[in-house]
């Protein structure tokens, strides 16, 4: 056997490094480690977990960068390890914990059925992703967690990048909890919004708004993107939506946004734009959770947008690179 080095060993081994990350995850260690090093012992106590188990899982942590070892069995929290808290702003750990919930999990094991059959194993055991979030609903949470994570670099970027002076309405088309909408808001006093998704998510974004003093300029709305969406606004964001969709469904959310956007308005589609060479991009990742997990679901090229958006009747007018491998691409009524 050759030397375990280069990519295919990488990969086998990120599999046990991401174990050990989504059992601190689970376990709240980092919460634990919060006000300095603990013994190994007294974490396993306060974590309600087995000592000598936990410290092979600290001791592996530490050799990624996460926790550093301090004196014989003692542990703490690096710079990356402390964003493994739940009460920083930039914290990762509802990331981790949804990528390791067991219906990502089954989703991620199962990609071989899922590529030999050209349809989502996991749609098929849980049915449509949404469906099985709005059922299972410690999971939703964890998803929307992992959705404010995954967007607050986004948000600010979208808030910072883009132009928004002639901007007097957005509505965020599925916008969640209302996490990008608000940083736009806050950014552009001069901008009013309209979070648009469906019932049980919105719950609690009026409230959200309100707490941001935002509650003036925002309206919440809840609905289905297939249905009909709030007319007449001149501005209309897709965050990361059309990945969850195949081309038809998308062409069809694109064609009702269409139908409601004013002449002059304009579409922001925040996706991963996948670069056309054989470079790595942190969206090949995703678009790997993208296959698994939804039937048709992908992350697109440029180009594959483009054609998205002309089959909608709009035309591709130009792609802002943000941060984090996303891009914007805005979009003109053709
Ligand atoms: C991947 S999340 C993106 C949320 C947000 N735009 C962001 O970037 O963080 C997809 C969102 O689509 C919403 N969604 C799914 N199906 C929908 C439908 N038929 N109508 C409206 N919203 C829907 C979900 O509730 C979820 O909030």
């Amino acid at each position: 056997m050759s030397h375990p080095t280069g990519p295919v060993w990488d990969a086998i081994c990120g599999i046990s490094r991401f174990a050990a990350l989504s059992t601190m995850a689970e376990l709240g260690c980092a919460d634990e480690l919060a006000d300095g090093p603990l013994g190994a012992e007294e974490l396993a106590v306060r974590c309600g977990a087995h000592a000598p188990s936990l410290r092979r899982v600290m001791r592996e942590l530490a050799s990624m960068g996460i926790v550093r070892s301090v004196g014989a069995d003692s542990f703490e929290l690096t710079e990356h390890g402390r964003t493994m808290r739940s009460d920083v702003p930039d914290s990762v750990r509802s990331a981790v914990r949804m990528i390791a919930e067991g219906g990502f999990w089954y989703a991620m094991g199962n990609l071989p059925e899922t590529v030999r059959q050209g349809r989502s194993a996991f749609v098929e055991k849980h049915g449509h992703l949404y469906e099985y979030l709005a059922a299972n609903p410690d999971s939703s949470r964890t998803f929307d967690d992992y959705m404010t994570a995954r967007a607050t670099p986004f948000a600010s970027a979208v808030a910072e990048r883009y132009d928004f002076s002639q901007v007097a309405t957005m509505v965020d088309v599925a916008g969640g909890k209302g996490h990008i909408l608000a940083e736009v808001l806050r950014a552009h006093p001069g901008t009013r919004g309209v979070l648009f998704d469906m019932e049980h998510v919105v719950g609690g974004a009026v409230e959200y708004f309100a707490a941001q003093g935002l509650a003036e300029r925002c309206e919440v709305v809840a609905g289905d993107f297939f249905g009909e969406i709030p007319q007449n606004a001149d501005a209309y964001l897709l965050a990361s939506i059309l990945h969850n969709w195949d081309d038809n469904d998308s062409v069809r959310i694109l064609r009702n946004i269409r139908e409601a956007i004013s002449e002059d308005g304009r579409l922001l589609i925040l996706e991963m734009v996948l670069p056309d060479e054989d470079v790595p991009h942190i969206g090949k990742d995703v678009d790997m959770r993208m296959l698994a997990i939804f039937d048709g679901g992908a992350e697109r090229t440029r180009a594959e947008y483009a054609a998205l958006l002309e089959k909608a009747g709009f035309t591709l007018n130009q792609v802002i690179p943000l941060t984090a491998g996303a891009s914007l691409v805005e979009a003109l009524p053709a």
